[in-house]
């Protein structure tokens, strides 16, 4: 009886599992907390990370925000983007997305996706242009490079103006040419899920210095968050950087989910405003720049990992989801029969998330409230309804992926499968 009980515990606490998110980044160090304290805070690390930030996009400047999504409202209002005018957007992407569009009094206009890359299909660009579109935002969806060259020689002809969506790709390249810097302005996200953390947060970049200087003027226009919740924002980040070690999920798992429903984490809960919160747009504070300036010093092993990571659930998945090296890989998306089959089966050890499982990720129905009619975008609502998404992180090592293997042979999906569902 002993022995057996013994051996069950032994299981539990050799037990590991893997979450979609990486809060540590790729060489976090626990003295980073005393040096803050020992005087970091004097420092201003914003100006500081914006000029890593700039570096790693490859663009001269870079002002940041509190979010990915004020970070691209910024660059509306900083265009002149308002009432009257249309911004085309991808029809698979996050509804923040289409929200600050709305928030700057503007009409969000969807164009539908290829199947293969996720990303807004070039060919149906130039029907949804208008006299009142004004913007196109081409998004990098999940990392993977969109057909971008196509996007802009669109743009130039039509003198529109060009936003690159950038929340999943910083760090990969198009043709040897960086993400970002194709467009006219670039904006990318650093919250958990994104290839780099600083718990939340984002930044527009740009190369124009009169447009700098009116993102600047804007950056330096909004408030901080209150103080309790920039101490909850970097709280999370410690705890979750700690509770999402592989050897701790069988404990951590419900005690996240606990956490998170007590409400003791701090995001951003406007995914169904179609109004403009009052705190909108809000300032990145010292001490996620300090974190943000620490972990982008590790982007480029970052996304070498991430990319050889994708290799391998390629190789695994008998070659399902195309893997291009200049793909950044937030994470490692293909389309499977059924999604809920996958994470029910890899529950015990992995968290497969399901991110982007609606056409507006964060809002699942009521499309019409930010003007997405049903149906119009087919194929982005196939691959909502078909995703699944991979980690590839820094905490996926070898042993993770043997596992993946393991439970992807015993689920039985053969490539016959998996080119099945990719047919639809
Ligand atoms: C494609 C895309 N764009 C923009 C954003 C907005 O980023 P944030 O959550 O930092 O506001 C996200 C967030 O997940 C995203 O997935």
């Amino acid at each position: 009886m002993m022995k057996r009980l013994l051996k069950h515990w032994t299981k539990v606490f050799v037990r590991r599992g893997w979450y979609c998110y990486d809060f540590l980044g790729a060489d976090h160090r626990t003295s980073w907390v005393l040096r803050y304290l020992a005087g970091g805070f004097l420092t201003d690390w914003v100006s500081v990370y914006e000029q890593a930030v700039a570096r790693a996009i490859g663009l001269p400047h870079a002002i940041t925000f509190g979010a990915g999504r004020m970070a691209f409202y910024a660059a509306l209002e900083a265009l002149g983007v308002g009432p009257g005018d249309e911004v085309i957007v991808p029809g698979y992407t996050c509804v923040v997305v289409p929200n600050a569009i709305l928030y700057r009094g503007a009409t969000p206009r969807y164009v539908d996706i290829c199947r293969e890359t996720f990303n807004m299909d070039p060919r149906q660009l130039e029907q949804a242009i208008t006299p009142r579109t004004k913007v196109i935002v081409a998004q990098h969806t999940f990392g993977r490079p969109c057909e971008i060259d196509a996007i802009t020689e669109i743009a130039r002809r039509h003198r529109l103006v060009v936003i690159e969506d950038c929340a999943h790709a910083v760090g990969g390249s198009f043709r040897g040419q960086r993400l970002g810097t194709f467009g006219d302005v670039a904006f990318v996200s650093t919250d958990q899920s994104k290839v780099f953390s600083t718990s939340l947060g984002g930044a527009v970049c740009c190369a124009s210095p009169p447009l700098a200087e009116k993102l600047r003027t804007i950056q330096q226009r909004s408030a901080q968050l209150p103080w309790w919740c920039r101490v909850r924002i970097t709280f999370q980040y410690g705890l979750l950087a700690l509770l999402t070690r592989p050897s701790l999920y069988w404990a951590s798992q419900p005690f996240i989910q606990l956490l998170q429903r007590l409400k003791v984490f701090f995001w951003f809960r406007d995914e169904l405003h179609t109004q403009r919160p009052p705190y909108y747009p809000a300032r990145l504070s010292n001490v996620q720049a300090f974190i943000g300036w620490h972990v982008i010093q590790a982007l480029q092993s970052n996304v070498r990992h991430r990319q050889a990571v994708a290799r391998r659930y390629a190789e695994i998945l008998h070659g399902a989801g195309s893997v291009r090296d200049d793909g950044v890989w937030a994470r490692y998306s293909l389309l499977v029969p059924s999604p809920q089959r996958w994470e029910r089966a890899l529950e015990k050890y992995f968290v497969v998330g399901r991110w982007f499982s609606s056409v507006s990720h964060g809002r699942a129905d009521d499309w019409a409230a930010i003007h997405y009619t049903s149906g119009q975008c087919p194929i982005a609502e196939f691959v909502a309804e078909h995703i699944v998404n991979f980690p590839t992180h820094g905490r996926i090592d070898e042993r993770a992926l043997r596992r993946f293997h393991m439970w992807v042979e015993r689920l039985g999906f053969t490539a016959e499968r998996l080119s099945e569902a990719r047919r639809g």
